[in-house]
């Protein structure tokens, strides 16, 4: 019965199936149903005694697809297919009513959706705790003295807590880009069904109401062809991941010996086949390299959503591949940064012995300049010319003699010697967002403030 005359050849089931990977949205498709059933059912398109069918009846198949006996067929397409079919067996003409008013793309957009918003809370959940996590380090490590530095050169000095912050803050902005995502995937695009609505006076308003959706999605062409809630996952992914490989990458720098700013815990580390001595920061180090695969996910659906006629194309069909890999992907590398975090040892002494390199007060005697009505240019050039001849002396800054020192300014006196005698240079830098004690003091408020 139907189109067909012959059966579908072998390559284009292998071509055309989507079953392998959609079986995970048979919770979300089998709510979908409920709710569509059940709308049938109050608008009087279907009879309650369908409806009671219906619901038993995917109820039963939801318990063999959750015990794993679930009996797909070699002509199911995808998921949704298989439940309808599945269904029909079961409790018979009741089941053969439910795709009434919908249409596949209407239904598979429908789960995707439902899917992709659960994600996304689940996400700004796993942020929340790892932001936590990062609070706490940086709050135990509020006043620890190190270098921070650009072109990975040592710069100045900051405080330990305030370098863990940044994440913190980055972070928060991605939990606020995952809660967007949460708004993007809140319309509802069943009711839609094939493309130009449906022959039946719908209720589209119960149907939202019932699976959790804000709104109606207001075009049905558009409810189908839709795939930009899927995109902001991907991209606020992309995005999270990429913060995710810095911080791994830093781990794996002050890991190394040459560093030996931090130590990770024995459970998130490796050994070595050959090198007995070796202990590998494997979880920073995949941080680091799992970031790019989920930035290719992003780019696997611009591609393929790129100059697509409206409305529904099977092509779409590749949004899931991608998605799932991120969502998966993503959610490790958060569970494991968080337990990575949970556990890092970090070595007060080795930073502190190389946050006490002088020139990492370079600025800071500028500004002692630019105190005394030295212009700021200037004083740099002056400062400049200091760390060249105490470099070529193979001297400190502090070391040099007040001769010395007189050839490149006469105002660099006793403040200067003082200057460079203590840390005072991180305790200066008291402008807002600053990393001196005062500064770090309202910024750990506002972290708060974020966390709650
Ligand atoms: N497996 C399909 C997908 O994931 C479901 C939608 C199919 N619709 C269709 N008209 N063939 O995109």
């Amino acid at each position: 019965m139907g189109r067909f005359e012959d059966p579908q050849d072998a390559l284009f089931k292998a071509i055309n199936t989507s079953l392998g990977y959609d079986q995970r949205l048979y919770p979300e498709d089998i709510e979908g149903s409920v709710a569509h059933a059940e709308m049938l059912a109050a608008q009087h398109i279907i009879t309650t005694a369908d409806l009671e069918e219906i619901k038993t009846g995917l109820a039963a198949v939801k318990k063999e697809l959750d015990a794993g006996v679930f009996p797909f067929n070699d002509d199911d397409e995808d998921i949704h297919m298989a439940i309808e079919r599945r269904l029909t067996e079961l409790v018979g003409d009741a089941g053969a009513k439910l795709h009434t008013a919908r249409s596949r793309n209407d239904q598979v957009a429908t789960d995707v959706t439902l899917f992709t918003r659960r994600r996304a809370q689940a996400t700004v959940d796993r942020l929340n705790k790892l932001m936590q996590v990062v609070y706490d380090q940086a709050n135990a490590h509020r006043d620890w003295a190190m270098p921070a530095y650009t072109h990975l050169q040592r710069a100045q000095s900051v405080y330990l807590g305030h370098h863990l912050l940044a994440y913190f803050w980055m972070l928060e902005r991605d939990r606020t880009r995952f809660a967007a995502v949460v708004e993007s995937s809140s319309a509802l695009p069943l009711g839609a069904g094939a493309l130009a609505g449906a022959n039946f006076e719908t209720d589209r308003e119960l149907v939202a109401a019932r699976l959790g959706f804000k709104s109606v999605a207001p075009n049905s062409m558009d409810a189908v062809a839709n795939r930009d809630f899927v995109l902001d996952f991907l991209s606020a992914a992309a995005t999270c991941a990429t913060h995710l490989s810095r911080l791994g990458a830093e781990i794996v720098l002050w890991s190394s010996e040459e560093f030996g700013f931090a130590e990770v815990s024995d459970g998130f580390a490796s050994g070595s086949s050959l090198m007995p001595q070796k202990k590998n920061p494997d979880a920073a180090e995949l941080l680091r390299g799992k970031a790019p695969r989920v930035l290719s996910s992003l780019t696997t659906l611009h591609g393929v959503m790129h100059g697509l006629p409206l409305t529904y194309n099977k092509d779409m069909q590749e949004d899931k591949e991608a998605l799932f890999d991120a969502v998966d992907t993503l959610e490790l590398c958060l569970d494991a940064a968080t337990g990575m975090l949970e556990g890092i040892t970090f070595k007060r002494d080795r930073m502190a012995d190389a946050s006490s390199d002088q020139m990492l007060a370079a600025v800071d005697i500028a500004d002692l300049l630019v105190r005394k009505g030295v212009p700021f240019r200037e004083a740099h050039g002056i400062v400049g010319s200091l760390v060249r001849y105490s470099v070529a002396q193979n001297k400190q800054l502090g070391d040099l003699t007040d001769d010395e020192l007189a050839q490149f300014s006469d105002q660099l006196g006793d403040d200067y010697r003082a200057l460079l005698s203590g840390n005072g240079w991180i305790e200066s830098k008291v402008s807002q967002g600053g990393t001196s004690s005062e500064s770090l003091n309202a910024q750990f408020e506002l972290a708060r403030a974020a966390l709650n």
